[in-house]
């Protein structure tokens, strides 16, 4: 698996607080089955490492992994907030994207409100040759509430990435939810940890991702989409768009089915 949104770099924002503990966070992500991990480190008011200092910190950290014997591969990213956004260059965009490869972003929805203008903002960023992923919407209380707001977004081109946790009910019940209502329209694109620490938030997907394939019905295939050739994808830096998810009856609105209980568009 990979691991698309990790805060696993050490003093750079509110993951761990030194080399070691980063090093006993990777650890634990390699040993519940985690091979490869993106370094999202926060980009907001207070956590504001330049581009430069990110890299720089991944260099160190892997050579702390391979000094400890840890053979996870790190990657560089960025998990950059909305209101930080529009003070970023060009240049220093490029450099914050999934394996600075120059295209895809990882945006910060916010935990409160609903951001003022979320399709002005993504069509500005493929205007400037990039494209976006929302970290973890199944938190946002507007999402919560009303799911379908998301529709434009992901009409836009936008990825949704849901925090695996959330299917085991470790970010209250409406997030439960709401990532369930999310994989129900076929818009959860990516699954992935949001770590914080060894213990607290650890890096662990493997329960959280269990926990999201027995409640969907998911298939091998789409779980291996979100967590290994969808990571791939953005790390490569290539335009792409998800794959549909399989048409099944238990991922339908229940308003979507025919009188035989069957989804209303299903294959005959
Ligand atoms: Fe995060």
């Amino acid at each position: 698996m990979i691991d698309i949104h990790t805060h696993l770099l050490p003093a750079i924002d509110d993951g761990p607080a030194t080399e070691r503990e980063a090093v006993e966070m990777a650890r634990v992500a390699w040993e519940t089955g985690t091979r490869e991990v993106v370094c999202t480190p926060h980009l907001m008011e207070g956590s504001e490492a330049s581009p430069q200092e990110v890299h720089e910190a991944v260099d160190r950290t892997r050579a702390a992994l391979m000094k400890a014997k840890v053979p996870l591969q790190l990657h560089p990213g960025r998990e950059i907030s909305l209101a930080w956004l529009p003070k970023m260059s060009d240049e220093q965009l490029r450099r914050s994207t999934y394996g600075g490869a120059g295209r895809w972003l990882l945006l910060e929805m916010p935990f409160a409100g609903w951001p003022t203008d979320l399709t002005g903002i993504l069509d500005d960023l493929m205007i400037r040759g990039f494209r976006a992923v929302l970290a973890h919407p199944e938190r946002s209380p507007s999402v919560q509430r009303q799911p379908d707001r998301l529709r434009q977004a992901v009409g836009l081109g936008a990825l949704l990435q849901v925090t695996a946790s959330s299917f085991l009910g470790d970010h209250r019940p409406e997030a439960k939810r709401a990532a369930e209502a999310l994989a129900r329209l076929g818009w959860m694109h990516l699954l992935a940890s949001d770590a914080h620490s060894a213990t607290w938030r650890p890096p662990d997907l493997g329960d959280g991702v269990s926990a999201a394939a027995s409640a969907l019905g998911t298939t091998p295939a789409e779980i291996n989409w979100m967590v290994e050739a969808g990571p791939r994808a953005l790390l490569a830096g290539r335009d792409f768009r998800p794959p549909r998810p399989a048409e099944r009856p238990e991922l339908q609105e229940p308003g979507r089915r025919d009188s035989r209980g069957r989804a209303a568009h299903s294959r005959r």
